[in-house]
């Protein structure tokens, strides 16, 4: 009855209120990018709780400010890359630098942010960018936070600094660069349900899509371990086409960018549920048991998504 009225939505016109539940659903969207531009909100996540705990008071505009500063030092990163590319200094990465120039950009770049949290962190609280590498898509610094006794407050943090906002290449913006990254993060934080730190994907914080950087933990000898992996194949359904060129740190996967999902993805979050619990059964015996308690909330007409659970018995029994 109201199809002409549905035909004539510009879906590149809508607003969306909640792009994390649009990000946590499904992956690899070939949405226009101005869908996502237009949402209301535009950062995900947040920065670390071990910096939002140190805010007493007035916590929501301190937080913000961090936010700001982040997203304006971002902007400078991605300035001075581009600078540095226009003027021929470097042909592709900022590591082509001489040591000593390339450690006054860091230290720069350290002052810029410093001025900006100077009025919200504890006296002698000290943040320092350090150049950690560059992709085809971002250059990466290591983020660090020091307490007046020069004593680190957290484990060190990953800022992500996508050299462009929008995909450089059409054909692989529903896999690659900041949109797709991270929608990535969020889909798989939603899909295993807890945070990442345990697993062998890096702990993600927050993406700020606006000003085109992503924040995670940093990757090195003392990061959390790997100690319950997620079976991202078998169970989740995506695999990375990237990964053999990506060389893991300490284990860990720190680059989302080209997961792409399999033919017998899951977006369902409640056949996804039960789909898990089916493959996490370390048993027999518990298998067994869980499968008839599934089958009598099958055949029980009560049973809320009723249909969603007996897909995700059928997908089981037909792997
Ligand atoms: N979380 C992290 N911890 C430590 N180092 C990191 C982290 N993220 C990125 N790096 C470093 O920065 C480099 C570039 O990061 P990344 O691979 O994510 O960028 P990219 O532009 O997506 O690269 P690619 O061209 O491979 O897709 C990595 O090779 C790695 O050395
Ligand atoms: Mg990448």
């Amino acid at each position: 009855m109201y199809m002409n009225e549905l035909m004539c939505i510009k879906v590149s016109n809508c607003r969306i209120s909640r792009l994390k539940k649009f990000f946590q659903k499904d992956i690899n969207y070939k949405y226009s990018d101005e869908f996502i531009k237009n949402s209301k909100r535009l950062i995900l996540g947040n920065i670390p709780p071990e910096i939002i705990r140190m805010f007493n008071q007035d916590k929501a505009n301190k937080i913000k400010i961090f936010q700001d500063a982040l997203a304006q030092t971002a902007f400078i990163i991605r300035g001075t890359h581009k600078k540095l590319k226009h003027y021929n200094i470097i042909n592709n990465s900022i590591e082509e630098l001489e040591p000593a120039e390339l450690n006054t950009i860091e230290t720069n770049i350290s002052n810029f942010f410093n001025i900006r949290i100077k009025d919200i962190m504890p006296k002698g609280y000290i943040a320092n960018f350090e150049f950690s590498g560059k992709g085809a898509f971002a250059n990466v610094f290591k983020f660090s936070l020091k307490n007046e006794c020069d004593e680190k407050i957290m484990h060190d943090k990953a800022l992500k600094v996508f050299h462009n906002i929008d995909c450089p290449l059409d054909s692989l913006k529903d896999t690659q660069n900041l949109f797709a990254e991270a929608n990535f993060w969020e889909f798989i934080k939603k899909a295993a349900g807890h945070n990442l730190s345990k697993t062998q994907l890096t702990k993600h914080y927050m993406s700020d899509l606006k000003s085109g950087f992503i924040m995670t933990e940093f990757c090195d000898s003392t990061i959390c371990q790997t100690k319950f992996p997620l079976n991202l194949v078998k169970i989740f359904k995506v695999v990375s086409s990237d990964l053999q060129q990506n060389a893991l740190i300490s284990d860990k996967i720190y680059d989302v960018g080209g997961f792409r999902k399999l033919p017998d993805f899951i977006n369902d979050k409640v056949t996804l549920r039960y789909y898990k619990k089916l493959k996490n059964q370390k048993s027999v015996v518990d298998l067994e048991i869980l499968i008839a308690r599934i089958k009598l909330l099958i055949n029980n007409p009560k049973t809320p998504h009723r249909e969603k659970i007996r897909k995700a018995l059928e997908l089981f029994l037909s792997d």
